[in-house]
């Protein structure tokens, strides 16, 4: 049976819930699941916005035909090709011959490239400003490249005041029913996964992020509809808020967030030693334990917080390997703008503090705290003013 939601009278989604696949993109855990977005708009003309992912397609089909209620298919947008959106977009052009593909050069090249099949033939190339009239709706193109690939474009339907932004302003979560950001508790139950998405799948574009941010300004907007999670028809500072935050690499609040590797337990005791004194202090902390918890998590948490600590065992002459490995992540999605501080152990050669210091090389306005405190196999307590002169330095 059909699981479609009406977004306005004209326009139905038609999109769905993943709750199968286990890491997005083959690299990324989503234990609460995904949606893929889809819409229809209804008008003169029949558009749909977007196709969808493999692990929804024949749900996804069975909700286009009852949408359109017997009705041809005229346009399918495609603002981005990335598979988790576009895997399906040849099932839709043998089902509906007739179909118009609209979407930008690159998308056409892209095309050819993931399904060896030249489809200009029945395209409408859109560029910056381009229009294309359904009847009364009638959508305006804009580019946004690099958000997150680079023959992504959004559009804007102006009777409507409805924006189809394609990554942006999606999260991860399937959405059980709901469809608006209104109608779940948004920031208890979907922000950090939303977070999480921002920060690893488009993070490193925060100036490209920017660009579509000053964009959309200068449109008045009454809804957000992105392909993954909730679209925004209420309180859509309260996500643009965020994204001007993330976009421009800017804590959203103060608090230190220790990241650990440890092999035996004595650095992670080094960790903690550290966040009791912090917390005496009065400053926020989150702990995440690199063993434990995905890379993604502490992409995420960099993103949140204006201060980071990285405490790490030394390995093979190096850092621990989880440690190199979030600190690589972490340069690769342009970290930034951030206090850090680090803590190393090392029963004959420490040598984690100078490798992460390496990797953090190059890092644009990262305030590295000089003092670094060393174990050797485990903190003495005669250490304890060296680990409060550091809970000072953090605080301040
Ligand atoms: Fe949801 Fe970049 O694809």
């Amino acid at each position: 049976m059909q699981t479609i939601r009406k977004i306005s009278d004209a326009i139905i989604y038609v999109g769905g819930d993943d709750r199968r696949t286990a890491l997005f993109e083959g690299v990324y855990p989503i234990p609460n699941g995904v949606t893929y977005n889809s819409y229809l708009i209804l008008d003169e003309k029949t558009c749909l916005m977007d196709t969808v992912d493999k692990s929804i397609v024949e749900g996804w089909l069975e909700n286009l035909e009852y949408a359109l209620g017997g009705r041809a298919l005229d346009y399918v947008v495609v603002h981005h090709m990335e598979p988790d959106h576009s895997y399906s977009l040849m099932r839709l052009l043998e089902k509906y011959p007739n179909a118009q593909i609209v979407t930008n050069k690159k998308v056409l090249d892209m095309i050819v490239q993931f399904f060896n099949t030249d489809v200009s033939a029945r395209a409408v190339v859109v560029a910056e400003g381009s229009s294309l009239s359904l009847g009364k709706h009638e959508l305006t193109f804009t580019m946004a490249p690099m958000v997150h690939w680079p023959e992504v474009m959004m559009s804007y339907e102006k009777t409507e005041k409805v924006m189809f932004t394609a990554d942006a302003f999606g999260t991860f979560g399937a959405l059980g029913g709901a469809i608006f950001a209104d109608e779940v508790d948004f920031e208890d139950d979907y922000l950090d996964e939303a977070r999480r998405y921002y920060a690893n799948i488009v993070g490193k574009y925060g100036v490209q992020v920017k660009a579509v941010l000053a964009k959309a300004a200068k449109l008045d907007i009454a809804m957000l509809c992105p392909l993954h999670g909730p679209v925004w028809r209420e309180n859509l500072g309260l996500i643009l808020d965020k994204y001007t935050k993330w976009a421009s690499y800017e804590p959203e609040e103060k608090g230190v967030c220790i990241v650990y590797g440890s092999i035996y337990g004595h650095t992670e005791n080094m960790a903690m030693a550290l966040a009791v004194k912090l917390r005496e202090r009065g400053v926020k902390t989150r702990v995440i334990d690199s063993s434990v918890s995905h890379v993604s998590e502490i992409v995420a948490a960099a993103f949140r917080y204006d201060r980071l600590v990285f405490a790490s065992a030394s390995y093979n002459g190096g850092a621990f390997v989880k440690m190199e490995d979030a600190l690589h992540d972490l340069m690769a999605h342009a970290f930034q703008n951030r206090r850090v501080a680090i803590m190393q152990n090392g029963s004959w050669a420490p040598s984690a503090a100078n490798t992460l210091k390496k990797i953090l090389e190059g890092a644009k306005n990262v305030e590295l705290i000089e003092s670094v405190v060393t174990a050797k196999s485990a903190l003495k307590p005669e250490q304890e003013p060296e680990l409060d002169a550091l809970a000072d330095e953090l605080a301040k």
